[in-house]
C-alpha cells in the first residue's frame, strides 16, 4: 500500500466508524468479527452495570506492547524495553475494569473529558446560560464530572492495523463514545473517537476527534480533552519519580490560585522551579508537600504554534535508559508528579507510592471556559474537534 494511503487509514476508519453510528441503517463493519491478524481482544470484567468490558493488546515490531481498554478508552499497560532490551510496564493502571471503578483509581491512563483539568467552581455561561458542573474537587470542577465522565463510560472498541506488504504499520483501536446532552452538566449531544495506536516508529499515537450531533444553527459546547496516564520509566511500581530528568518546551506557565485555577496571566519559568528549558532531575527542585500544589502541578505553555505537531516533553530515567518524548498539537501540557498518589495496589500486586509516577497532560488551558485571554475550547455546531499528541519511546 502506498505511504500515503496507509497514512489515510487511520482517520478513514474513524469516519467509517462515526458513519456508522450516525446512520443505523448502514451495517457498522467494526462488528463484524475481526480476522485473525488483528489485535486480539480478551475479557476485562464486568462493570458494577454488568457492561462487559474489554481489553485489547496492540504490538509493534520492536517490541513494545501496549493493552487498552473500552472503559474509559483507557491505557492500560505500555511495556517498553530498556537499553538492554528488558521489557517493562511503563503506565499505573489495574488488572480488571472493578480497579479502574473503584477509589483507588486517580484516573490511571484514561480518556479525560469532555472538560479535563479545572473548571472554576463548576460554573460557565456559554450563549448567555449559566451551566453547573459537578464540584469534584472543592471547591471546583475536575475531569469532566463525577459520574459519566468519559473516564467512567464504556465506549465502543474497533481494532484495526495498517500494513505496507508485511510490514506492520501500525494497530490500534478506535473509541467511539455519544454523550447525550446534559451528561454531567455539560451543553448538546456529543460524539467522540479516540483513535489509541502503536506505530512501528515506537510512537504511542492518540488521536482525538469531537463534534455536536443534533445541534441547531449557533449551539456550542467546550473540549478539552487528554489521556491521563501516569508514567513511571522505571517501571510502574518503582518508589519514585524523582531520579527521572525532564525537559520541558516551555518558556511560560500559567499561575494558578490555591485551588489550581488559572489567573489568567501567562508568566516566564526563568529562574525557577519550573524552568526545564535544560534537563533537570525532578526531584532537585520539586516544591513541597506544603505549597498549595503538594508538588509539581502545573500547566506550561508549549513554545511553539498550537495547532502544530511539535515537541513538548522529553523524560528520561538513568538507570533504564528509556526515553520518551511527548509531542502534541495542543497549546498547554500538565506536569503531575502524582502528589495525591496513595500507595494504592494496582496491576500485579504492585504499589503506588506518593510521586511514584508523572503525568504530562497535553490540553488547552485550565479553566479556559472562564478565561476569554486563553486559546478557546468551544466548538460551534457544524466545527470538528481534531487534535493529536504522540508519545515517542527509546533506549540509550
Ligand atoms: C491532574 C490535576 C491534579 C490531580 C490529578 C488527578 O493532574 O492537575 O491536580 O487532580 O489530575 O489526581
Amino acid at each position: 500500500m502506498p505511504t500515503n494511503l496507509s497514512a489515510l487509514l487511520p482517520s478513514l476508519m474513524l469516519s467509517l466508524a462515526a458513519l456508522a453510528s450516525a446512520c443505523k441503517s448502514i451495517p457498522n463493519p467494526m462488528s463484524t468479527k475481526p480476522p485473525a491478524s488483528l489485535p486480539p481482544a480478551a475479557a476485562f470484567g464486568k462493570t458494577k452495570a454488568g457492561e462487559s468490558a474489554t481489553v485489547w493488546t496492540l504490538k509493534n515490531s520492536r517490541g513494545l506492547i501496549a493493552k487498552v481498554t473500552d472503559y474509559g478508552a483507557t491505557l492500560v499497560e505500555l511495556h517498553v524495553p530498556d537499553k538492554a532490551g528488558k521489557l517493562a510496564d511503563v503506565v499505573l493502571g489495574f488488572g480488571d475494569v472493578a480497579g479502574y471503578e473503584g477509589g483507588d483509581n486517580q484516573y490511571f491512563g484514561c480518556t479525560t473529558g469532555r472538560v479535563c483539568n479545572r473548571i472554576a467552581k463548576g460554573k460557565f455561561t456559554l450563549n448567555g446560560k449559566e451551566y453547573t458542573l459537578a464540584i469534584n474537587n472543592d471547591p471546583n470542577h475536575l475531569h469532566g464530572g463525577k459520574e459519566r465522565s468519559l473516564s467512567k463510560v464504556m465506549w465502543r472498541g474497533a481494532p484495526y492495523e495498517t500494513r505496507r506488504g508485511k510490514e506492520l504499520v501500525e494497530q490500534g483501536v478506535v473509541f467511539t463514545y455519544t454523550s447525550p446532552a446534559g451528561e454531567e452538566g455539560y451543553p448538546g449531544t456529543l460524539l467522540v473517537t479516540v483513535t489509541i495506536a502503536l506505530t512501528r516508529e515506537s510512537e504511542l499515537r492518540m488521536d482525538y476527534e469531537a463534534r455536536l450531533q443534533d445541534a441547531a444553527p449557533g449551539d456550542a459546547t467546550p473540549i478539552n480533552l487528554t489521556n491521563h496516564a501516569y508514567f513511571n520509566l522505571a517501571g510502574a511500581g518503582s518508589a519514585t519519580v524523582l531520579d527521572h530528568l525532564l525537559k520541558l518546551e516551555a518558556d511560560q506557565y500559567t499561575p494558578t490560585d490555591d485551588t489550581l485555577i488559572p489567573t489568567g496571566e501567562l508568566k516566564p519559568v526563568k529562574g525557577s522551579e519550573l524552568d526545564f528549558g535544560k534537563p533537570h532531575r525532578i526531584g532537585d527542585r520539586i516544591p513541597a508537600d506544603t505549597t498549595p500544589w503538594k508538588g509539581y502541578d502545573h500547566n506550561f505553555v508549549v513554545n511553539g504554534k498550537a495547532g502544530e505537531m511539535r515537541l513538548a516533553a522529553t523524560v528520561k530515567d538513568p538507570a533504564s535508559g528509556r526515553v520518551m518524548e511527548i509531542h502534541t498539537r495542543e497549546p498547554g501540557i500538565q506536569f503531575y508528579t502524582g502528589n495525591f498518589l496513595k500507595g494504592q495496589t494496582g496491576k500485579g500486586g504492585k504499589t503506588y507510592p506518593h510521586r511514584s509516577a508523572i503525568c504530562l497532560e497535553t490540553q488547552h488551558f485550565p479553566d479556559s471556559v472562564n478565561q476569554p485571554k486563553f486559546p478557546s475550547t468551544i466548538y460551534k455546531e457544524g466545527q470538528t474537534y481534531r487534535t493529536s499528541t504522540i508519545h515517542k519511546f527509546r533506549a540509550e
